[in-house]
């Protein structure tokens, strides 16, 4: 990554090449494609999604500008990112930009992360009786897994997940803590079976994934005690 200069030293305006792998449809082939951007800071500070906004000519999602909706996530200079978390000020002058490799392309940028959702559904991962009252360090638990955006870039760094594989990556094993603080004793019980499965068993505990989540959770500690709960049957998460 290019060297952040001191603010006096950087021109008010700066042209940057965004290279991008577009596909016009599923079935026909990728191709690459330059655009040409001039990033003028006297308009204010901008980000890569803002900068494909402006150019307007090729398809990507983006909902919040804010980190919070995870649509925008692209492969950024071969590193899975938010678009509008990465700043023109920190990047080089020319920047790669490709779709998430994962998922199916949709067209250029945008991709169909429904096999991300179906995970969820096979872990069946939905209260079915009254919830239990989340309280103290699962509140905590909780409450961190509940900040996950369901954007994929921890399933696209992944080594272990691929989707058509048993195992879910962390992009399922984050939102399951929110839910297993809440479940009843008997669902759990049947949970945990699913987690072993589907999480516990594929994650070759590496956590490249920790380091690429834009949401910064926590992914270490959530697992810690959902598999102490769900393989060792103790923890905070309690029965
Ligand atoms: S755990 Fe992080 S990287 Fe993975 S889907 Fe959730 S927010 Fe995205
Ligand atoms: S710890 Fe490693 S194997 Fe497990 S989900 Fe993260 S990147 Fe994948
Ligand atoms: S547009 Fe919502 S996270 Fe980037």
């Amino acid at each position: 990554m290019k060297k952040r200069k001191a603010p006096a030293d950087i021109p008010r305006t700066r042209e940057i090449i965004f290279r991008i792998r577009r596909q016009k449809s599923p079935d026909l082939d990728s191709y690459w494609e330059d655009f040409s951007y001039v990033y003028d800071r006297s308009r204010g500070r901008q980000n890569i999604a803002g900068a494909l906004r402006e150019l307007g000519a090729v398809r990507f999602e983006c909902g919040c500008l804010q980190k919070k909706c995870g649509a925008c996530a692209m492969v950024v200079d071969r590193i899975p990112r938010l678009a509008c978390d990465v700043w023109l000020d920190d990047v080089a002058d020319l920047v790669i930009l490709e779709p998430l490799k994962k998922f199916p392309v949709i067209e250029d940028l945008v991709v169909d992360r429904q096999v991300m959702f179906d995970s969820l559904k096979k872990m069946e991962l939905w209260l079915k009786e009254t919830a239990h009252e989340t309280d103290g360090e699962q509140f905590s638990l909780a409450y961190q897994s509940s900040r996950c955006l369901q954007c994929g870039c921890c399933l696209e760094i992944c080594p272990n997940y691929y989707p058509e594989g048993v195992f879910f990556g962390m992009a399922g094993m984050v939102p399951s803590v929110r839910i297993m603080t809440a479940m009843s004793d008997s669902q759990k019980k049947a949970f945990y079976r699913q987690y072993r499965k589907h999480i516990y068993e594929g994650c070759g505990k590496s956590l490249s994934c920790r380091d690429i989540c834009p949401a910064g959770i926590p992914m270490e500690e959530l697992m810690v005690n959902a598999s102490a709960a769900a393989v060792w049957k103790r923890n905070k998460i309690k029965k």
